[in-house]
């Protein structure tokens, strides 16, 4: 399977007031805990991430495929932080401005249709740097890392938050976990993550596991597929909504065979 066969954008999902993705989001989050994610998260865990990451007013934060950039204005409106979010996908960076503007945070916050591997910015330019349910798309994470070390001040944080994957050596079930939201994953296990921070040249401040929460969110995704099918098919095809189910099926007998778990991974340029 390559890139081209699979589709690799996320236009559809971004599209976060289309009727079939409003009725999924209105599913998962409702409108108190809707904040523009497109990933687990939730406000809950970006509090956390803000008090563990010491996020105030005079941080300038970056955040590594922002998506729509709703976790980053989040974080913005909660801080009073500068934040500049990248994205390769246009839809996201478009909605992520116009998300900026209803916000009032224009002036606090930019947005980068950008490779993050190529990161449009100087040298030492951040002080904390974050990135929630992106990893799996990198091929190359120590690659990412150096990118993200390179844009960092010395002493500045780089905060992920990302599934973590004990892989069976089963083909049927890396079929289905190949394309999460129909893009290629590159599943890594936790002690593959800490090498691969270690190598890039960070210090490894905190790992915490968010298992519980995630488990929840996860099976949300799944039941809002399942109960709005027809519309999601009529606005978004049958392959993709069926695949989705399929997704988070899989992920959910992962999780709860132990295999897969949610962390968020605190460490430091030195
Ligand atoms: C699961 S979404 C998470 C979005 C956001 N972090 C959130 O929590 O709402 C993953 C995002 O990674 C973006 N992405 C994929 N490859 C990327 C790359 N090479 N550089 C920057 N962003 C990328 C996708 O376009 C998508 O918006």
């Amino acid at each position: 399977m390559n890139e081209k066969d699979i589709g690799v954008d996320y236009s559809v999902l971004h599209q976060i007031d289309s009727p079939a993705n409003r009725l999924i989001r209105d599913s998962i989050w409702g409108k108190e805990n809707d904040i523009g994610q497109q990933s687990f998260i939730t406000p809950r865990y970006l509090d956390a991430l803000i008090e563990r990451c010491g996020i105030n007013e005079s941080t300038y934060l970056y955040d590594v495929g922002t998506g729509v950039g709703g976790p980053a204005i989040y974080i913005a409106n909660q801080t009073g932080c500068s934040v500049a979010g990248v994205d390769v996908a246009e839809v996201g960076i478009e909605m992520a401005g116009k998300l900026a503007k209803a916000s009032n945070l224009r002036s606090k916050t930019e947005f980068h249709l950008a490779d993050a591997m190529n990161a449009p910015f100087e040298d030492d330019t951040f002080d904390v740097a974050i990135s929630l349910n992106v990893m799996n798309v990198f091929e190359d994470k120590v690659g990412l890392f150096k990118e993200v070390l390179r844009v960092l001040k010395p002493g500045g944080i780089w905060a992920f938050l990302s599934g973590t994957f004990d892989m069976p050596d089963d083909p049927e079930i890396n079929r289905k976990m190949a394309r999460g939201y129909l893009i290629p994953q590159y599943y890594d296990s936790l002690p593959s993550y800490r090498r691969m921070l270690k190598e890039a040249g960070f210090e490894i401040d905190e790992i915490i596991e968010y298992v519980s929460d995630f488990r929840v969110q996860n099976k949300k995704w799944g039941d809002a597929y399942k109960k709005h099918y027809d519309v999601i098919v009529e606005e978004q095809g049958k392959e993709n909504t069926d695949y989705h189910i399929e997704y988070f099926d899989t992920y959910l007998s992962l999780i709860d065979e132990g295999k897969a778990a949610n962390h968020l991974l605190i460490s430091r340029k030195p």
